[in-house]
């Protein structure tokens, strides 16, 4: 059976994924019984998500007093910047159970419910935003990171002034660093190899090494498996990469480099903006292949999250599967791995 909603009363302390240790903050989210199953509203106005190295001075005007907004809300409002950093820490760091297997904790990553719960967890980011700031067409921005011209932090990100700055981020690799793709800490690339080795390394991902949808979204996760049965090709890679990436040098890598922390840090959402269309472009390339499961443990799957009106919703994977009838879509931008072909 199809993963469902946890029991959010039962929120328990969680783990520090990287050293292993009970967490020393609570994540887990203000209770609600009042529960509405959620319909995609018609969408009245397309939302535009642009690359972030594209978007002018004005948008980012816009996406700055919005965070600015959210992290003035009232700490237990569900909307608020830490609340909601908050909602990725419950679903990764094994604070739940699993709603039909109390033994079985719950955890959305290295696994099918990647893609489908971080575009949930976008979608409602967006919508708080765009309220908070009365803009119904407002979209996130995609760090573009697998073109050349993305290949930096976007610089908005990197002022100390901006509400979307983080001192807690790898000091060496502010721009004009090179995101690594391969990023590992123990053997840094050099600089001048990096823009080609991820084009290689968005290539394997996207087309070279994808044949089967598990290789792409990752492994099947129903009730009672286990967490982590294993990631698919770009939460593997370049994800995680940009992640260990922009986080602190350190061994628990806060705020990017670690699932409890990584919400904290207003770059996240715009790394994930692009993990999500990622997804999209990669639907489009698969031609007559499929591009989806078709087992109702896949589509029936189901989270909870609230929505910019701090309702509580319950929410399906099968409703992930188009982002224009979600009311949003992107800026198109070449897409120089697709000829990389080693
Ligand atoms: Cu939910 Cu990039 O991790």
């Amino acid at each position: 059976t199809p993963t469902s909603s946890p029991d959010i009363s039962k929120c328990t302390r969680g783990t520090n994924l990287n050293t292993r240790k009970p967490l020393d903050v609570d994540c887990c989210p203000p209770v609600s019984t009042n529960i509405i199953d959620y319909k995609l509203p018609p969408v009245e106005k397309m939302r535009f998500r642009p690359a972030a190295q594209l978007a002018g001075k004005e948008y980012y005007d816009k996406f700055e007093k919005a965070i600015a907004l959210m992290k003035a809300l009232p700490a237990d409002d569900p909307r608020s910047f830490m609340q909601q950093a908050n909602v990725h820490c419950a679903y990764c760091n094994l604070t739940y159970e699993q709603a039909g297997d109390p033994k079985q904790k719950l955890q959305i990553h290295n696994c099918w419910h990647f893609f489908p719960w971080h575009r949930w967890y976008l979608y409602f980011y967006e919508r708080i935003l765009g309220k908070l700031i009365g803009d119904p067409t407002f979209g996130l921005p995609f760090w573009n990171w697998d073109h050349p011209d993305g290949m930096v932090m976007p610089g908005p990100f990197a002022n100390k002034d901006s509400p979307l700055y983080d001192a807690r981020r790898n000091q060496a690799h502010l721009p004009p660093a090179l995101l690594d793709l391969a990023y590992s800490a123990k053997s840094p690339r050099k600089q001048n190899k990096i823009v080609s080795n991820n084009l290689t390394v968005m290539y394997g991902e996207m087309v070279r090494n994808v044949k089967k949808l598990d290789d792409f979204y990752g492994a099947k996760y129903v009730t009672g498996t286990a967490p982590n049965p294993g990631p698919g090709s770009v939460e593997r890679g370049s994800h995680i990469a940009a992640h260990g990436w922009t986080g602190e040098a350190t061994p628990s890598g806060e705020d990017m480099g670690n699932f409890y922390s990584t919400g904290r840090d207003a770059i996240f959402y715009a790394h994930h903006t692009n993990v999500d269309r990622l997804w999209t472009i990669w639907r489009g390339l698969r031609g007559t292949k499929p591009k989806d499961y078709t087992e109702a443990d896949w589509l029936d799957a189901n989270y909870l999250f609230y929505d910019e009106n701090a309702q509580l919703v319950r929410v399906t994977v099968k409703d992930t599967l188009d982002n224009e009838k979600m009311g949003y879509v992107y800026q198109e931008v070449d897409l120089p791995w697709l000829n990389n072909r080693p």
